[in-house]
C-alpha cells in the first residue's frame, strides 16, 4: 500500500510496533529444551493482549501463529513439538492484522555455541538487510534493494534464495510490487513516497532455491544447507525509510 493519510500512518505504526515487540520478546525466550510450539504460544498470547491478528493464519490459514523455520529450514516452519538444539540457527517470522493494517519482521538467531559458518550466515543476512534499506529511498528502483543485498551476500560467499522475496505489505500481508534479495534488472517499479513495503534477505551457504516439505508449509533448502532471514516493514520516503518493526 501507499501512505495516505494520518490515519493510515498511525495504524501502520501500531501494528509495526506489535510485531516488533512480539518478536523481540519471542528471541528472548529462544534457548536449547524449549519447543517451537512454546515459543509460538507465547507469540499468540502477546498478540491476542494487543488485540492483534495473527496474519499467516488470518490470510493462509497456516497451523501457527508466526513462522519458526530452523536450520536447513528457510521459512514457513509450522510451530510443533520440534525442540531448539545447541547449534541451531532459529528464525522467528511474526506478521499480524491490526484494524485493517498489516506488518511482517523477522530475525534469526544463532543458538550458541554454533558453527562460524552458521555465525557469519545470520551476520550476513542482517548486514544485508541493512545495506538493502540503506538504499531504499524515494526515486530509486525496486532492484537497487536487491542488488545492494546480493553484493553483500556474494561478497560473504553466500548465496541469496531467489524464491523468497520481500513485498508490499499494509493492507494485506503479501501486496505488490515484490522486492528480490538478488538484482533484477527486469524490474521497472520505482520506490515513491509512502510506499509499505518489506525488505528481507534469505540468505544461504550454498542453496539458491527452496522446496515445500511433504507437511505442505515448510520451505527447506534442497541440498541441506543452512538459511537466514532478517525483515523489517518499512515506509519509503525521501530520505532514510521508517523502519516500523524496529522497536
Ligand atoms: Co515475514
Ligand atoms: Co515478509
Amino acid at each position: 500500500m501507499v501512505v495516505q493519510s494520518q490515519r493510515d500512518m498511525a495504524g501502520l505504526v501500531r501494528i509495526g510496533k506489535v510485531v516488533g515487540m512480539t518478536l523481540q520478546k519471542m528471541l528472548a525466550e529462544v534457548r536449547p529444551g524449549i519447543t517451537t510450539g512454546e515459543l509460538d504460544a507465547l507469540g499468540t498470547e502477546l498478540l491476542k493482549k494487543e488485540g492483534a491478528k495473527s496474519a499467516p493464519i488470518l490470510m493462509y490459514k497456516f497451523p501457527g501463529t508466526t513462522c519458526i523455520s530452523i536450520n536447513d529450514e528457510a521459512a514457513h516452519g509450522i510451530p510443533g513439538n520440534r525442540v531448539v538444539q545447541v547449534g541451531d540457527l532459529v528464525n522467528i517470522d511474526v506478521s499480524a492484522e491490526l484494524d485493517g493494517y498489516y506488518a511482517d519482521t523477522a530475525a534469526t538467531l544463532p543458538i550458541l555455541p554454533v558453527t562460524g559458518v552458521k555465525q557469519k550466515l545470520a551476520d550476513v543476512a542482517q548486514a544485508a538487510l541493512q545495506k538493502g534499506i540503506s538504499v531504499a529511498t524515494a526515486g530509486n528502483k525496486v532492484n537497487e534493494i536487491g542488488r545492494a543485498m546480493e553484493g553483500v551476500v556474494r561478497g560473504a560467499g553466500f548465496t541469496v534464495i531467489r524464491d523468497l522475496p520481500g513485498h508490499g505489505v499494509g493492507r494485506k500481508l503479501h501486496e505488490s510490487p515484490s522486492v528480490p534479495g538478488f538484482y533484477n534488472p527486469k524490474l521497472k517499479d520505482v520506490l515513491k513516497e509512502g510506499m509499505v513495503l518489506t525488505i528481507e534477505p534469505f540468505v544461504s551457504t550454498k542453496a539458491k532455491h527452496i522446496f515445500t516439505d511433504k507437511d505442505g508449509w515448510t520451505l527447506k533448502t534442497p541440498d541441506g544447507s543452512p538459511a537466514a532471514q532478517y525483515e523489517h516493514t518499512v515506509i519509503i520516503t525521501k530520505g532514510a525509510p521508517i523502519l516500523i518493526t524496529q522497536v
